[in-house]
């Protein structure tokens, strides 16, 4: 791709905020927005040009914020608008855009539109939601198990009808088939753009068309139900949706659009952010979910080499090779932490984050850095599911139990898979509480943060983000990380992950020992200068456990 034409996100980095833990600065125990204006200058330093914030609209927080009750207003506990239009300010004087997260698929039950949909089948908003009757027996319209876990349907007294909900019972999908539901949220994402964001990232979105005729699914599990995902998702019809939101709110603004697009195959990839696409990349979640093949069910982990995730990662950059664009990411707010994740559960956490960090900021696509993964953050391993927040750890022992598996092995699940791995608060010193708050935070802080802490890493050169800072410069100086040709090298190896990066007559290469043990490297890797290790003292024909190496061909 010639360099000339990239766009200022695809040549930046995107640091993902969970605003709920990333700083307090009123003793609340909850991250608020003048914790994010706060620590603006940090963020430069990392070298990131955009901020996509986790929902900070009104909420009743049953999914931290992915349950909206007021689309066009900030929840007291980050702040006030006032709040938020300092940090578009802020933000503007160091050149970084302010991304807003659009929870589209559904809202929270207690939005006022809901309120009035429930009421009555005949009032203004009655269609608003999707609404069945039940069966002739009284259960619920289809057997779909929501992918927080139980039934996707809930029976609403008022209404004498179930109401669908893909996820929580407590966030109703919206029915986009009402031309009415699409202005109205074509309207919030406008209010948004009036107020100077940089961007949106589009939740769940691959879920907003709803099958034309409502089957139950195949039994997947001992609850007689079946995974709502596999039978919702991507149905045909959506890109019209899509296309209509792009020609209403996005087009002739100088913004960038991610869409949450799980479901969405790397071979379908161009119809959604091709030149012709709906958004300007997406989500492709082919990588993450390599331990979950068998659907989106914890207990059911599945094994993966090395080779797969190679392959899967080199699908999307050949699908969007002469043909659109992808974020490249390893962590979300979803996930565990990638050194947990992709690595030996014995890996040097150091070393892996270290690695991670190499592929993230040499592959082509737009890096999103996670809070904390540039530190270096761990999965935590609480004693109890009491002690957990997240909705869906809690969906997900349940359904562990049910299916016979003992509290302990439950438990190992959520250990691995839990979001609240993500969730926990943000490290900054090794002070009270890391540093996150004066308060008691809402959520338990990771025991390491003694060490694993902003303030140490900024001091020592070895650190997990003394080597991210050194390598988002080095990817703002060398435009063949930006606009160069992806090709994978050693497809089979299973310890190293190599590819080169290529622009014109120059070349990069990026290996990286995924293993924690040495691995050779082939003769035609040897001959070549490295430009940056992360060991001290590399060796030519040898990588050391977990090493890293950018290579000139
Ligand atoms: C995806 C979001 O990333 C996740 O946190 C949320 O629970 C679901 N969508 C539902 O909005």
């Amino acid at each position: 791709m010639a360099a000339e034409n990239l766009k200022w996100w695809q040549k930046t980095i995107v640091y993902q905020i969970y605003p709920k833990s990333f700083a307090d600065t009123t003793g609340s125990g909850t991250g608020d927005l003048n914790g994010i204006t706060k620590h603006l200058d940090y963020l430069k330093n990392l070298g990131v040009g955009a901020i996509w914030l986790t929902p900070i609209y009104p909420s009743p927080m049953v999914d931290n914020g992915y349950d909206i009750s007021d689309y066009m207003g900030i929840d007291p506990s980050y702040g006030t608008m006032a709040d938020f239009e300092k940090l578009i300010a802020e933000s503007d004087k160091r050149n970084i855009k302010i991304v807003m997260d659009l929870v589209y698929n559904h809202s929270s039950d207690k939005n006022s539109w809901f309120l009035e949909s429930k009421s009555s089948k005949n009032n203004p908003k009655a269609d608003w939601y999707i609404w069945r009757d039940g069966k002739p027996d009284g259960s619920a319209p289809t057997n779909w198990r929501s992918i927080f876990g139980g039934s996707a349907w809930t029976y609403c007294e008022e209404r004498k009808q179930f109401y669908l909900h893909t996820f929580a019972p407590a966030q109703p999908d919206l029915n986009w088939e009402n031309p009415e539901v699409r202005q109205a949220l074509f309207d919030a994402a406008n209010f948004w753009l009036d107020k100077g964001v940089g961007g949106f990232r589009i939740d769940a979105i691959t879920y907003i068309k709803k099958p034309s005729e409502f089957k139950d699914g195949k039994p997947d599990g001992k609850d007689g139900m079946s995974g709502i995902h596999n039978l919702t998702a991507n149905t045909a019809g959506i890109l019209d949706f899509l296309h209509e939101f792009k020609q209403k709110v996005f087009i002739g603004h100088d913004i960038f659009t991610v869409g949450e697009a799980n479901g969405v195959a790397p071979e379908d990839l161009n119809k959604w952010v091709g030149k012709d696409g709906v958004f300007d990349m997406v989500f492709e979640f082919s990588h993450m979910n390599l331990p979950l093949k068998n659907g989106e069910i914890w207990c059911r982990p599945t094994e993966w080499k090395l080779s797969e995730l190679k392959k899967v990662l080199s699908d999307s950059q050949a699908a969007t090779k002469n043909n659109g664009w992808c974020p490249v990411f390893f962590e979300n707010h979803d996930q565990p932490r990638s050194v947990n994740h992709f690595f030996d559960k014995n890996a040097d956490k150091i070393k892996a984050a270290k690695a991670m960090a190499t592929i993230l900021l040499t592959l082509r696509g737009t890096p999103f850095i996670y809070e904390g993964q540039e530190l270096g953050c761990t999965n935590v391993a609480w004693n109890s599911i009491e002690q957990y927040n997240d909705i869906s750890s809690h969906g997900q022992y349940d359904f562990a139990i049910k299916e016979g598996f003992t509290k302990e092995q439950a438990m190992e699940f959520v250990h691995f898979f839990s979001r609240d791995n993500a969730r926990t608060p943000m490290q900054w010193n090794d002070s009270k509480n890391a540093g996150f708050s004066t308060g008691t935070p809402w959520l338990f802080v990771n025991e390491n943060y003694k060490t694993v802490n902003a303030e140490n890493e900024e001091k020592n050169p070895d650190s997990v983000l003394s080597w991210y800072k050194k390598l988002s410069k080095f990817r703002s100086e060398n435009l063949e990380l930006t606009a160069g040709d992806y090709k994978l090298l050693l497809p089979d190896d299973e310890k190293i992950f190599a590819f080169s990066r290529s622009l014109e007559k120059n070349s990069l290469i990026t290996v990286v020992n995924f293993s924690t043990e040495p691995a050779e490297l082939p003769k035609e890797f040897s001959n070549k200068k490295i430009l940056i290790d992360s060991e001290s003292q590399p060796e030519k024909n040898l990588l050391k456990p977990l090493e890293a190496r950018i290579l000139r061909n």
